[in-house]
C-alpha cells in the first residue's frame, strides 16, 4: 500500500469518495483489528483534521477507548451513557450540533462542541462504535452519517 494518504479537496462529498476506497486498500490486507481501527482513525483525522476521532469497543456492559487520534479521553463509558452510550442503545448513529444541549453528553475535553457516533453493528449487535468530535458547533451532518456508516461497514472485527 502507499505509505502516504493522498489528502483531497473539494465538497465534503468529494473528500470522503476519495478518501474510503484509500481505507478500503489500506485495511484489506490487515487482518489486525487494532492496527485497523489506528489506521481508520488516522486517515479520518488526517483528511478532516477533526478535533477528535476515535473508536470505543464493547466490553461486557461498557464501552472500553480503542484507537483514536486526539486529546487524551475518557476510557470506560457504560451502556446507555453519553452520547456514545445512547447510539449503542438505540443502535443508530447519533449527530449532536451542540453537545450542551444533549443531555448526559460525557465532557471527555472542553473543546469539544459538536459530536456524531456511528454505532458498529455485526448480526444485529453493536460491538462498538466510532465517535468524531469538532471544537465547532454543527459540523456533521447526513452527509457525514452516510458515509461514516460505509467505512464502519469495512470493518472486519471476525
Ligand atoms: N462525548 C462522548 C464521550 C467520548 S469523548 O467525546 C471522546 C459521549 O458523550 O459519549
Amino acid at each position: 500500500m502507499a505509505e502516504d494518504l493522498v489528502v483531497a479537496q473539494g465538497s465534503k462529498e468529494e473528500q470522503y469518495h476519495a478518501l474510503i476506497p484509500q481505507i478500503a486498500a489500506l485495511i484489506s490486507l490487515e487482518t489486525d483489528l487494532v492496527a485497523n481501527l489506528g489506521n481508520i482513525a488516522a486517515a479520518l483525522k488526517e483528511q478532516f483534521n477533526w478535533f477528535w476521532v476515535g473508536f470505543y469497543l464493547v466490553q461486557k456492559d461498557e464501552l472500553v477507548l480503542a484507537p483514536f487520534q486526539g486529546t487524551i479521553a475518557c476510557t470506560r463509558i457504560k451502556k446507555g451513557k453519553g452520547v456514545c452510550g445512547s447510539s449503542w442503545v438505540q443502535k443508530q448513529t447519533l449527530i449532536v450540533p451542540d453537545v450542551e444541549q444533549f443531555p448526559g453528553h460525557i465532557a471527555c475535553s472542553s473543546q469539544s462542541r459538536s459530536e456524531i457516533v456511528v454505532p458498529i453493528i455485526r448480526e444485529n449487535e453493536v460491538v462498538g462504535v466510532l465517535d468524531i468530535d469538532s471544537e465547532k458547533l454543527d459540523q456533521f451532518d447526513l452527509t457525514d452519517q452516510v458515509y461514516l456508516e460505509k467505512i464502519v461497514a469495512l470493518i472486519d472485527l471476525s
